[in-house]
């Protein structure tokens, strides 16, 4: 079935804009954001994409309301700083995608490509399902990054892998 995406972010937006980039990008229904000074949200205005800045705190029924008026059938969480509920993950007809810059199970949560970097462990990204569990649901994906000597450069070429891992995604789905 067509996909008919939201994305979910909280800053910057880069894999959004590397979702935009895309030459399914049509698909792009939705922008949703944690927060209102996003940069993200600015890529979303520049390519025509609606965006629905969450309240605080977040009314996770009516954003599924809104994923509904906008035929929204696939979500991807894209640098989205926030929990989501269990009861949306169940109540939400489709399917959930995270992209996470570690090669989970190593490293969820926060300041992961640091932790791994600072422990030398191998750097890389995972997109997995979203499950009840924060960066725990079954992956989708997953890609090794190289590690350089300085900590800068490693991070920008796991960001660099993740553009490129999302975009695989949804142009698989
Ligand atoms: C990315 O590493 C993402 O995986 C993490 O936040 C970072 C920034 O994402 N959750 P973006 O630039 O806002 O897409």
């Amino acid at each position: 079935m067509k996909k008919n995406w939201a994305i979910f972010i909280s800053g910057t937006g880069s894999n959004l804009g590397a979702l935009l980039d895309l030459k399914g990008a049509q698909n792009i229904r939705l922008v949703v954001s944690s927060n209102a000074k996003a940069f993200g949200l600015l890529k979303a205005k520049r390519s025509g994409v609606p965006a629905l800045v969450l309240s605080k705190p977040i009314d996770w029924s009516g954003v599924l309301k809104t994923l509904e008026q906008f035929n929204i059938n696939a979500i991807f969480l894209a640098g989205f700083m926030k929990i989501v509920p269990t009861d949306f993950i169940s109540r939400f007809k489709g399917p959930i995608f995270n992209v996470h810059p570690s090669l989970l199970p190593a490293y969820p949560g926060l300041n992961s490509i640091e932790k791994a970097f600072q422990d030398k462990k191998p750097l890389g990204v995972t997109i997995h399902h979203v499950a009840e569990m924060v960066d725990s649901g079954d992956v989708v994906v997953q890609r090794k990054s190289e590690a350089y000597d300085d900590l800068n450069i490693s991070e920008f070429l796991v960001h660099l892998s993740e553009h490129r891992l999302v975009r695989e995604v949804m142009s698989k789905c």
